[in-house]
């Protein structure tokens, strides 16, 4: 049995990780944490029914073999810490992270730990897929649009963020310089660039695709996620994956998929 805390466990995803983890006779609900609801039972929250287990906003109580953590940036960044000092592995799917805070990150993990802007087996494809095409495609402008539902806080998503990566380090591999640019306004004509460009509103649970265009024709790469339980079984996976590594450090779902 792999015991498992969550942190943000009143939110979207978290509620939805109470309910996957409640669910899966591998796994141990131990700990819930966050800020709002604090003293409530996460099982009732999440629609589960009682568990027991009660929302604290005290993560220095972390004592589960797992901490799964769909946050804030910040807050993020402080529970990667404090996870690290006690030994607890991780998986974190928050998004937003400034370069400090990944600074931060990378100097602070002493512990196995996945970490992933997106946990969906068809966004990791999606991201494969641009490795694929792009070295075809040199000659392409490329452009990033991404939809989310109207409480997103980070713009644009960490998918999209990653996706343009993906596309610029083939491109620079071939000596070709694409910076990322984030806004266009006013007079902006086109440079040596990667646009990135987020939509909010309504309900959009995430849709991001990659348009490469030609002369004559354009290429578009979609990835459409229909509800977050797509993020939560790929989370819910790589607990399972994460609880079996010893050797320290950030990991990735490519390695939990065996990409
Ligand atoms: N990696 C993925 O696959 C994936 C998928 C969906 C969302 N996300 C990301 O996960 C994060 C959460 O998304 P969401 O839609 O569930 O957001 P949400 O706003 O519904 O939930 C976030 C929760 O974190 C809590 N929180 C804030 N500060 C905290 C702190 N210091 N300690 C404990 N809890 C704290 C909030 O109270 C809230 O309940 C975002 O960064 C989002 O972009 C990632």
């Amino acid at each position: 049995m792999i015991s498992v805390a969550i942190a943000g466990a009143a939110g979207r995803m978290g509620k939805l990780l109470v309910k996957n983890v409640v669910e899966d006779e591998d796994l141990e609900l131990k700990q819930v944490f966050d800020i709002t609801r604090v003293g409530e039972d996460a099982g009732e929250i999440a629609g589960v029914g009682k568990t027991d287990v009660k929302i604290s906003d005290n993560i220095n109580e972390l004592n589960s073999d797992v901490l799964i953590d769909f946050t804030i940036a910040e807050a993020a960044v402080k529970n990667i810490k404090v996870a690290s000092e006690k030994g607890v592995k991780l998986v974190v799917g928050t998004t937003g992270f400034s370069d400090e805070q990944w600074k931060e990150i990378e100097t602070a993990i002493k512990v196995p730990a996945v970490i992933s802007p997106n946990f969906s087996i068809g966004v990791n494809l999606f991201w494969k897929t641009l490795e694929f095409v792009t070295p075809y495609l040199l000659s392409y402008d490329v452009e990033i649009l991404e939809l989310h539902h109207r409480f997103k806080r980070d713009a644009p998503s960490g998918t999209a963020i990653k996706a343009a990566n993906v596309i610029k380090k083939i491109f620079e591999e071939k000596g070709i310089k694409r910076e990322l640019r984030f806004e266009r306004s006013g007079i902006s004509p086109r440079g040596d660039e990667i646009g990135v460009f987020g939509i909010r509103g309504g309900d959009v649970v995430g849709e991001h695709t990659v348009f490469f265009l030609g002369d004559g024709e354009r290429l578009e790469i979609t990835h459409r996620a229909g509800s977050r339980q797509a993020f939560a079984s790929g989370a819910i996976k790589a607990v399972k994956w994460i609880a079996g590594v010893d050797e320290p450090g950030i990991y990735t779902m490519d390695n939990v998929l065996g990409f």
